[in-house]
């Protein structure tokens, strides 16, 4: 059985893989880049979770696990300690795309990770090419149109393309960087406003500015991941993608934009649990997810976030590349780990099926791409090595 396979895997990485969780770089360290520039995403370097995630794998069995920063020394490290598989909780150190800097090394050093391959984590971090695509792939998603950097001193409500896509648009606006994080430098805007947002963007970022729709209604998460899920020490390999942590994110009065957790910290009386079946709304949120992670064909996790219309439709906000993986304490919760237990999982159950998937899948269908994982499987399971 399959599901054997891949423990048997585990039990073997347990006490001998050499782990590496990789968190953003510090482009002032000595070493870190050749010149230090800019990160428009932000230079968070999202450390203490990647501690966290550290932690978790410790707490499963995993004996080697350490911290590396996602730098111009990554390749050295990788290879002095040895590391045997990577974990990527990183988006990148400086320049434009950095959110897959470091699959991209990773790629060209020959380590398996946990995480986007550099096409996918490209995508999913520029939100207009990932609208692009889905909206190609008959997912639905706020009409919209984009402003680049040699646009914005134009007039974007006076060009054809934004004239012919709000035609019968007489809302508000939401005017947003391509690469961010956690609602910063969100705007909502009027007509009247918009040049304002969006230079008010520009001027945050220096990079192209998303301009659309504002959709009023109510806003939910769902984690999604491959088709192994861990659970209790039972492991169990589904036909089609896990979607789990479905929720509401409960909004105060007047408030128009999800609050930042950078503002706020986001505590359990700000989110509603839904089960996955509940309701029209969470189907549909189900139902994407899953379409999404098929036909992006994604390796690792996303955070989908969605928002319904005025008629209660549903609509793909975006898909976070390397979602909050926070252990949960201190009634703060990531939204990838709030719902978990309505499924029977806990953080760490989490973590290990994050990890699991992405071996068996390496095993059974990237078998070239993790020639450092062959010391790991039995002999005779035909994991694909
Ligand atoms: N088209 C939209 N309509 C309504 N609200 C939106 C829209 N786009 C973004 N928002 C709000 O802004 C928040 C942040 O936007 P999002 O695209 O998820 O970027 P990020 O989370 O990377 O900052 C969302 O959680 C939502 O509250
Ligand atoms: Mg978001």
């Amino acid at each position: 059985m399959i599901e054997q396979q891949i423990c048997a895997v585990l039990d073997r990485m347990r006490p001998e893989a050499r782990l590496a969780v990789i968190h953003g770089g510090d482009s002032r360290q000595p070493q870190a880049v050749v010149y230090s520039t800019r990160n428009p995403r932000s230079s968070k370097t999202y450390v203490d979770v990647a501690g966290d995630i550290a932690e978790s794998l410790r707490a499963n069995g995993f004996r080697h696990v350490c911290l590396l920063p996602d730098d111009m020394t990554l390749p050295q490290r990788l290879r002095e300690l040895k590391i045997d598989m990577a974990w990527l909780n990183t988006g990148g150190t400086q320049g434009l795309t950095s959110a897959c800097h470091a699959a991209s090394m990773l790629e060209l050093c020959g380590i398996p990770y946990v995480g986007h391959n550099p096409l996918n984590a490209a995508l999913l971090d520029n939100k207009h090419m990932f609208k692009h695509v889905v909206s190609s792939l008959g997912l639905p998603t706020a009409p919209y149109v984009t402003v680049n950097v040699d646009e914005v001193s134009q007039d974007v409500r006076r060009r054809p393309d934004f004239i012919k896509r709000f035609a019968s648009y007489s809302g508000d606006f939401v005017v947003k960087p391509v690469s961010g994080r956690a609602s910063l430098h969100v705007h909502v805007a009027s007509l009247a406003d918009l040049m304002d947002a969006v230079r008010a963007v520009f001027d945050a970022t220096g990079n192209t500015v998303l301009v659309e729709s504002w959709l009023s209604g109510a806003e939910l998460t769902a984690g999604v991941s491959g088709p192994v899920v861990c659970r209790g020490g039972q492991v169990t390999l589904g036909s089609s993608p896990f979607v789990f942590s479905v929720l509401e994110r409960l909004f105060d009065t007047g408030e128009r934009i999800f609050t930042s957790k950078d503002m706020r910290p986001i505590g359990l009386d700000r989110l509603r649990l839904l089960s996955c079946d509940e309701t029209e709304t969470t189907r549909s949120v189900t139902l994407i997810a899953a379409k999404l992670f098929q036909r992006l064909g994604l390796e690792s996790t996303v955070r989908a976030d969605f928002r319904c219309d005025d008629r209660g439709r549903v609509y793909l906000l975006e898909a976070n590349p390397k979602p909050d993986l926070k252990a949960p304490g201190q009634g703060v919760v990531s939204l990838m780990a709030a719902g978990l237990h309505l499924q029977g999982l806990d953080f760490n159950d989490l973590i290990l099926t994050l990890l699991a998937d992405r071996v068996h899948q390496l095993l059974t269908r990237r078998a070239e791409y993790a020639v450092a994982l062959r010391r790991f499987v039995p002999e005779r399971t035909g994991m694909g090595v």
